[in-house]
């Protein structure tokens, strides 16, 4: 095997790489170029700090992602190509990623039925925090108030949000593009999408006034990730951190 970084790659090398680590995933995961740019530049991945692993034929054997913002980080893709798994590769692919992140504390979702992955990232330190939903369903009456969202998960933060192209905003309390809502603020009514026949909502934290909201509209779960968070191991030389703190105040970031 030999380690290089996501970087090496050009654009459709990584779009493939992708796509075979995410073969046999839980969910649908085929991406596209577009995709794939759009989600290193939108999430602040480093691809330079990104271990992928060739073997001897040069395919694609692991790869991680990993993004760093305000001295937080996110783990936005990972995986193992089919033919490799099996071995317990996972757990160097994860001490890899995290190597030299001793003062980070570092986030990620999972799906809830992904168990292999799940205990990967708890024998590296993560431990679930929360739930997040992924819904889809009608829109309300163009008059109602929709309730606001729980605290974003990374790709619906604002440093996200302002990095995606063609979000359409509506009077800062509502963005979506395409049939896909990314932010529902205080005062957010249905609007101009109440003509829509279909949304979704991705990653809203279970339980939140909007997530109820979206239910009683005849909403339906499509999936279910858990967001685990492996706190800062030294963060003595890092004041922004405190010693075992489980989570980061998502609303700093
Ligand atoms: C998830 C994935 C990376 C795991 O890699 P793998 O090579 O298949 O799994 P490993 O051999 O490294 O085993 C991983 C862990 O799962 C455990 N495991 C294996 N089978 C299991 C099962 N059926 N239920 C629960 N845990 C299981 C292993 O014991 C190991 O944990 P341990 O190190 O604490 O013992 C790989 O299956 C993959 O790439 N899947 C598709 C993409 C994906 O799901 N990525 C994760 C996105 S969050």
């Amino acid at each position: 095997m030999r380690q290089i970084t996501f970087a090496d790659l050009d654009l459709p090398q990584q779009t493939e790489a992708l796509n075979l680590v995410y073969r046999g995933y839980d969910q649908p995961f085929q991406v596209s170029q577009e995709w794939v740019a759009e989600h290193l530049q939108a999430h602040s991945i480093e691809a330079g700090r990104s271990p992928l692993w060739l073997d001897g034929r040069n395919q694609v054997a692991a790869l991680s992602l990993l993004a760093l913002r305000n001295g937080y980080g996110w783990i936005g893709g990972f995986g193992v190509a089919p033919v490799y798994r099996g071995n317990r590769f996972s757990g160097p692919v994860l001490r890899e990623t995290l190597k030299d992140l001793d003062e980070a504390p570092v986030q990620l979702e999972v799906l809830v039925t992904n168990l292999k992955a799940r205990a990967t990232y708890e024998r590296g330190g993560f431990r679930v925090t929360r739930q997040l939903v992924v819904l889809e369903g009608p829109p309300g009456p163009a008059g109602q108030t929709l309730e606001p969202a729980g605290s974003p998960c990374w790709q619906r933060q604002p440093a996200s949000l302002e990095r995606l192209q063609d979000l359409v905003w509506v009077e800062q309390s509502l963005a979506y593009r395409g049939h896909q809502l990314h932010f529902v603020g205080e005062g957010a009514s249905w609007g101009e999408l109440a003509s829509q026949p279909r949304l979704r909502l991705s990653n809203e934290p279970a339980g939140s006034p909007l997530h109820r909201q979206l239910l009683a509209l005849g909403w339906r779960e499509v999936a279910r990730q858990y967001e685990m968070h492996r706190p800062a191991r030294s963060p003595a030389e890092n004041p922004q951190f405190r010693r075992g703190q489980a989570a980061p105040p998502l609303d700093m970031v």
